[in-house]
């Protein structure tokens, strides 16, 4: 629907308003006509002087600066501002109606200066998709532009509190202030208090769509949007809301839509709906809905839309979802969040939906055979079935549905032989995740023909042989992790531009790393852990790229650490473990901003690392582990000292490690980044880590001298620390007792001496103690963990005093905090969509 159908209809009836207004008073139109343009076509264009025009602020891929076509023309006190890009004035009166800028490319800041708010007359105004700067939106909205009735400022980088006077818009019937805030941009999202809301909608008596997505909230829906009966789309998504959702909201005689995705503490439950309700989408995905789905959900005959995923529903589907026969949109992953009972059988109502374009029902603990029937649902484009325990093989009717363009079936039980040849009926194939399954895959070498479309694949755990197969040139995700595949890595993959995530790690490939993987500028994760790869390390960045994760760990790659890494300005992980390096220590890695993790074990590093040649090397760096090498000298403490980010414990104790790759539209995949690492005195194996795990490994090498006290009790944040097996000497210092966050110290194997700190014993949470085999004499401290520890944490000192040694090995809080640490089977899940990026902005 083009701008034409809205403007004729509204410009026809301000013609008849503006005709009886005209007969009834006696004023010239004409000469009003002229003076109020000339003022409206000079603000118009002191507006665009406003801004920069800057293409990379707009999203829409047919975004263009229509400002910049913007003229005065002829002789000035008529230049006819009327027929210029977005603008629209009114037939009768001239004056400058409305205004569509949106997806214009502008950039700057709006004040309350701006000669915007003269445009008195304007009726509809359309600024989204621009960047704003983070302005804040001016009250004079509210008191300048009283004649607005739609107003659509979304996706355009506004921040800061909505002001109160947009209640005096009294006339609006659109409202859209959503997608202000671009989470990755660390921007400062809109604000809007429960007070505004309430006057909001108060006063606004004829508002039929109030869109406030992302806009932060922080309260409970006020009970008076019950009352704002003209409303027919309701858009609260990610706005952080809370308590009770007024069940009235669903009786509103016109609502069509509703989304609350995303508001993750948003309590509340679906009411017995009759015929008379006309919602066409219903959105409450990932909040804290719950209660049963109520059979009369049967009667909504009009919707098409529904995403119940990431709730707390009872298991429970009535049959009557049967009747909604209009769907083209079902979400239900995870829709009892908090199991209180399995969906069993493979819910059959789904056979009636035959318009269904979307089905995903991943994560439901679905069992039995995927159906045969579903090869009914002809219009299917995309189907998930993930994370469930469905058994059997692929049924081979799944082949006739010619539209699929995503099929994903990981981390079910599914068995039996996949001829590859059948994927080739599904010509629109753009995305194919089998991982995780029991299945023999029958995979042809060459998928460019049988799968032209491709740009997702995901085969893990397939037992997959022989070559890695050449996906299409579209590809985008490939990730053959865990297979049994051999051989070197095509010369083809250098042509792949498209190329976000190539994940080959566990397999059994040989050869030298093709040098253009290291210089793709789209390439973020490069996976090849454990496999046989030798040679030289190719250059990696040597022009800027945007690679986020490298992992080379466990293979036979030998020489230096590229120098090029060192423009590899986005990079966060970098594992090298284990092959045959033969570098110093690379202090230039220090000027990379992002890098979070180092991992250098077990290599061929040598020399005195020195120090850093700023303060403000590694930035970010988290974890670092350069054990097992031959570097030399004294322990780095001038490192140590300015390694801020591991001098103090992140709150975020929840989250973890991951790398967001937007690989396919609405389709986003959470890379978490699995490594293994030494600590506790056992190879510990992180499938995904937690954000706040920091760690420093120093251990086998030969470092010497004391263990520097003031900057180690600095690090309050580590959570591991390693120097055994050096040649460190001097007393183990009490700061130690400061790191408060400490599970694993390991000083064993060296030459200290003195006693160990009494103030140790207020590391409440250290789980694995060791400083065996050093000169330590004294006692050993009482109480807390200290209570815990074997004798062998003490063996081969000379003259420790075995106190009180209980025979507990481990502590409860290990093993409770076990099962946060040691998460999940397989590292690739999906995230809820609420939380996606919403501009699909190119990074
Ligand atoms: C503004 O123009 C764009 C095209 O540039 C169009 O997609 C959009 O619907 C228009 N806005 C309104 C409110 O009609
Ligand atoms: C264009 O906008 C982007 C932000 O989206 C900014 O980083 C860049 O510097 C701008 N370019 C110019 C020339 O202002
Ligand atoms: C304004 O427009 C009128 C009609 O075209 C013209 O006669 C007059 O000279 C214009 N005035 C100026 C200042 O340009
Ligand atoms: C955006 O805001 C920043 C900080 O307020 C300012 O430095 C910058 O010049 C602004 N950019 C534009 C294009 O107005
Ligand atoms: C506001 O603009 C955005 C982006 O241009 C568009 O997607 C959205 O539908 C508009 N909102 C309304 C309510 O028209
Ligand atoms: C409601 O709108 C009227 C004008 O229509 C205005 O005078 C009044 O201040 C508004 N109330 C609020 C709370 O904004
Ligand atoms: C809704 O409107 C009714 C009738 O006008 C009124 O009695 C009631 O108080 C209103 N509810 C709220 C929550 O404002
Ligand atoms: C949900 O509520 C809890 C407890 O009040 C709070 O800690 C948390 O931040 C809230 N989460 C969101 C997303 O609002
Ligand atoms: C259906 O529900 C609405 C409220 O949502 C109510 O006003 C109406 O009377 C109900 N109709 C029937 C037939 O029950
Ligand atoms: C709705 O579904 C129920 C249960 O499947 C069925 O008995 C009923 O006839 C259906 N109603 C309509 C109008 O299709
Ligand atoms: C399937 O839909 C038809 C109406 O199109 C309805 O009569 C029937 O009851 C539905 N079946 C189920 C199992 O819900
Ligand atoms: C880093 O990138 C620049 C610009 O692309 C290039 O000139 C330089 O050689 C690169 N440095 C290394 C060490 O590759």
């Amino acid at each position: 629907m083009g701008m034409e159908s809205w403007w004729s209809k509204f410009i026809s009836v301000r013609s008849f308003i503006l005709l009886l207004l005209n007969a009834t008073h006696c004023f010239s139109p004409v000469q009003s006509q002229a003076l109020g343009q000339v003022d409206e076509c000079s603000a118009l264009l002191q507006f665009k002087e406003s801004f920069a025009i800057n293409k990379s602020v707009s999203a829409d891929p047919l975004a263009y600066p229509k400002v910049s076509f913007w003229k005065r023309e002829g002789d000035g006190n008529r230049s006819n501002c009327c027929s210029w890009d977005g603008v629209e004035c009114d037939e009768d009166s001239g004056h400058v109606v409305g205004l569509n800028l949106s997806s214009s490319c502008l950039y700057g800041s709006i004040y309350s200066s701006n000669t915007l708010f003269r445009l008195v007359h304007l009726q509809r105004l359309d600024l989204s998709d621009n960047h704003f700067n983070f302005s804040q939106i001016p009250s004079r909205f509210g008191h300048d532009l009283s004649s607005l009735t739609y107003l659509n400022l979304s996706n355009s980088l506004f921040s800061g509190q909505i002001p109160s006077e947009i209640s005096k818009l009294s006339k609006l019937s659109t409202l859209d202030l959503s997608f202000n805030y671009q989470k990755a941009d660390d921007g400062i999202p809109l604000k809007l208090t429960k007070a505004n809301m309430r006057s909001l909608v108060q006063n606004l008596t004829t508002i039929k769509q109030l869109h406030l997505n992302w806009v932060e909230m922080y309260f409970t829906v006020p009970d008076i949007l019950v009352n704002a009966s003209s409303l027919t789309s309701l858009q609260l998504g990610d706005c952080e809301l809370n308590g009770e959702f007024p069940v009235g909201i669903f009786h509103l005689p016109n609502l069509e839509v509703l989304d609350v995705n995303g508001n993750s503490n948003l309590t509340g439950y679906f009411p017995n709906f009759n015929k008379s309700n006309v919602f066409k989408k219903l959105n409450v995905g990932a909040t804290n809905f719950s209660g049963m789905l109520p059979a009369s959900m049967g009667n909504l005959h009009s919707l098409n839309f529904l995403d119940i995923s990431w709730c707390h529903f009872y298991p429970l589907i009535p049959s009557s979802l049967g009747n909604l026969t209009q769907l083209n949109y079902l979400v239900m992953n995870s829709f009892n969040d908090v199991s209180k009972g399995k969906i069993g059988e493979f819910p059959s109502f789904v056979s009636n939906l035959t318009q269904l374009e979307f089905l995903d029902l991943s994560d439901n603990e679905i069992s039995g055979q995927i159906p045969s029937w579903l090869m009914k649902l002809t219009q299917l484009t995309s189907l998930s079935l993930d994370d469930n325990n469905l058994q059997g093989p692929i049924p081979r009717s799944l082949f006739q549905l010619k539209n699929l363009e995503y099929l994903s079936l990981s981390g079910n039980n599914l068995s039996g032989l996949v001829e590859f040849d059948q994927f080739s009926k599904l010509k629109k194939l753009k995305g194919l995740d089998l991982s995780n399954n029991m299945l023999s895959v029958g995979i042809t070498n060459d998928l460019s023909a049988t799968l032209p479309k491709l740009q997702t694949l995901a085969l893990g755990f397939c037992k997959l042989q022989g070559p890695l197969p050449i996906p299409p040139q579209s590809i985008r995700f490939y990730d053959v992790e865990n297979n049994e595949y051999t051989g070197e890595i095509s010369p083809l993959f250098c042509n792949f531009n498209y190329l976000q995530v190539l994940e080959l790690s566990n397999n059994h490939l040989s050869g030298m790393i093709p040098k253009c993987l290291g210089n793709s500028s789209v390439l973020k994760i490069l996976g090849l852990h454990n496999n046989f790869f030798n040679g030289y390390i190719p250059p990696i960045c040597p022009s800027k790229t945007s690679l986020r994760i490298v992992d080379f760990s466990y293979n036979q790659l030998q020489g230096k650490l590229p120098r090029g890494v060192m423009n590899c300005t986005q990079l966060k992980v970098l594992n090298f473990a284990n092959n045959q390096m033969s570098d110093i220590f690379p202090s230039w890695l220090g000027a990379l901003p992002e890098l979070r993790i180092l991992i250098l074990r077990s290599n061929g590093f040598h020399g005195v690392i020195g120090k850093p040649a700023t303060k403000h090397e590694f930035p970010k760096l988290h974890i670092i582990d350069l054990s097992n090498n031959g570097f030399s000298g004294m322990l780095p403490s001038n490192y140590l000292e300015i390694w801020n980010s591991m001098k103090y414990v992140d709150e975020n104790r929840a989250t973890y490690y991951e790398v967001d790759t937007d690989v396919l539209g609405g389709h986003y995949y959470r890379s978490d980044y699995a490594m293994t690492i030494r600590g506790k005195g056992v190879e510990l194996k992180y499938e995904r880590i937690p954000y706040h795990l920091t760690l420093i490994d120093l251990s086998s090498n030969r470092f010497e001298g004391e263990i520097p006290e003031g900057p180690i009790g600095n690090l309050r944040g580590l959570v591991l620390l390693n120097l055994s097996n050096n040649y460190l000497t001097g007393h183990i210092p009490s700061s130690l007792g400061d790191l408060a966050a400490l599970e694993s110290l390991d000083l064993s194997q060296n030459q200290l001496s003195g006693r160990i700190p009494s103030n140790l014993a207020q590391l409440t949470f250290l789980e694995y103690f060791n400083v065996s085999h050093n000169h330590l004499s004294g006692p050993i401290p009482l109480g807390e963990q200290f209570d815990t520890f074997q004798e062998d944490s003490y063996e081969g000192n000379s003259g420790v005093v075995s106190g009180l040694i209980v025979g507990v090995i481990v502590g409860d809080i290990w093993t409770t905090k076990k099962h946060e640490w040691f998460v999940e089977t397989f590292s690739r899940r999906r995230k809820p969509r609420g939380t996606r990026d919403r501009r699909g902005r190119r990074t």
